[in-house]
């Protein structure tokens, strides 16, 4: 399943976390890669211990701390430290798979991807390509947002980055360990929190069936979270 996220970062949001990454050193975006990878990757990426990508980084966290849609979608148990990257100047990722799991180098934080996630931090019209094609069940998808818009998508699918032909394609990357490991279980999951919300808008939050859906939702939750 593949889950647009509006609005994770607000305009200004995005203008001052571009502030901080623009004006940091970029480096070499193989420095992340597997050996497979790196045949396909030419980007350049921040370097994850640099002061500009973790604070950055904290930023992309705390936002996604206050997004109750990428809560109830992702249902995260770990969230990687958030990467970013720079596509310029005819700079693309060919197809591959992210690694299963994730270590953050000189530290003992690892995390198995459940769940990969991309948030767009240019404007959608001030580049062409840089689209993310992301091969799913019912074929190739191919997602472009606007700044501050995220996509969340199972981390084994097949996917790439269009080669970026005018302007500049800046993004924040990383990944999710979920609570709930099964990506069917967790689309259902999200599916009925969507309608108990809905739900609850339309009833009110007093009401029986709504207040009984929810009980059905975290006793769900419950047998198929693990911590
Ligand atoms: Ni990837």
């Amino acid at each position: 399943m593949l889950i647009a996220i509006p609005d994770v970062l607000d305009p200004a949001a995005v203008t001052r976390l571009r502030a901080l990454i623009d004006a940091a050193e970029w480096s070499d975006g193989n420095a992340t890669s597997g050996p497979q990878s790196a045949l396909a990757k030419r980007n350049r990426q921040l370097p994850e211990d640099s002061a500009a990508a973790r604070e950055a980084g904290s930023l992309v966290l705390d936002a996604l701390g206050n997004s109750p849609l990428f809560v109830a979608a992702a249902l995260p148990l770990r969230v990687f430290p958030p990467l970013f990257n720079r596509y310029e100047g005819g700079d693309a990722f060919g197809l591959h798979v992210d690694n299963a799991i994730r270590i953050r180098r000189g530290s003992d934080f690892r995390i198995r991807s459940d769940l990969s996630a991309t948030l767009f931090l240019s404007d959608a019209d001030s580049y062409d390509g840089g689209e993310l094609v992301i091969d799913g069940q019912f074929g190739e998808q191919r997602v472009k947002l606007p700044a501050g818009h995220m996509v969340l998508y199972p981390a084994s699918s097949l996917h790439r980055v269009t080669p970026v032909t005018r302007g500049v394609r800046v993004a924040s990357f990383f990944w999710i360990q979920s609570m709930v490991r099964d990506e069917g279980a967790r689309r259902i999951l999200f599916e009925l929190d969507q309608s108990v919300q809905t739900l609850g808008h339309e009833r009110g939050q007093a009401d029986a069936e709504v207040i009984h859906l929810t009980g059905v939702y975290h006793n769900l939750l419950r047998r198929l979270a693990e911590m």
